[in-house]
């Protein structure tokens, strides 16, 4: 995953300042351009939830460990919570509110339902948006090692992994000959 905490800086040189201490960016989010002046210190996952009120991506902890904010960033898996909101100008970002598409589930989505892969629901958009940037990668055949591998960035509190798992495969091969996913 893209750590880009130490990219902010010269990411935010490039940026044109605004004013004191806010930095004016413009982002792809889900397809669609939006821009704002953003605090320097305004993480993407604040940025997200505040901002475009994309509540979708979690907040789950404060050590970057849990992976509940994942995103797509230019297409690969971030931890949201990592990135400075100013560190994207111009980049191409997907949350899980960006994957479905005219009301129909991505397979990642479909999967996941299909295989019980959640219980209270709060890890699964991360780990969604991980399992569908883990096929961008890997591809559509993947084993249950490969996936638990995979998925150690993203802690889930309630189910004991097992038809996360699954689903991801599940999901894996459903994304076979259709489309990957949101870029
Ligand atoms: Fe980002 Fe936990 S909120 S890793
Ligand atoms: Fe509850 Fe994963 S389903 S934290």
């Amino acid at each position: 995953m893209f750590f880009r905490k130490n990219q902010a800086a010269a990411a935010q040189g490039a940026a044109s300042p605004q004013s004191a201490g806010t930095t004016r960016v413009a982002i792809t989010v889900n397809g669609k351009a939006v821009s704002a002046d953003v605090e320097s210190r305004t993480l993407l996952v604040h940025y997200l939830r505040e901002h475009l009120r994309l509540t979708g991506t979690h907040v789950g902890c404060d050590t970057s460990q849990c992976g509940a904010c994942v995103v797509l960033l230019d297409g690969r898996a971030a931890k949201s919570c990592t990135v400075l909101a100013a560190s994207c100008d111009g980049a191409n970002v997907t949350t899980i509110e960006g994957l479905a598409q005219g009301g129909t589930l991505h397979p990642m989505q479909e999967a996941f339902r299909e295989h019980h892969g959640l219980q209270c629901g709060f890890c699964t958009p991360g780990m969604i948006m991980a399992a569908v940037d883990i096929v961008n990668r890997k591809g559509n055949q993947l084993d249950d090692a490969t996936i638990r591998h995979e998925l150690e960035g993203n802690l889930c509190r309630c189910t004991g992994y097992h038809n996360i798992v699954a689903a991801v495969k599940a999901g894996a091969a459903a994304m076979s000959g259709k489309r990957q996913a949101a870029e």
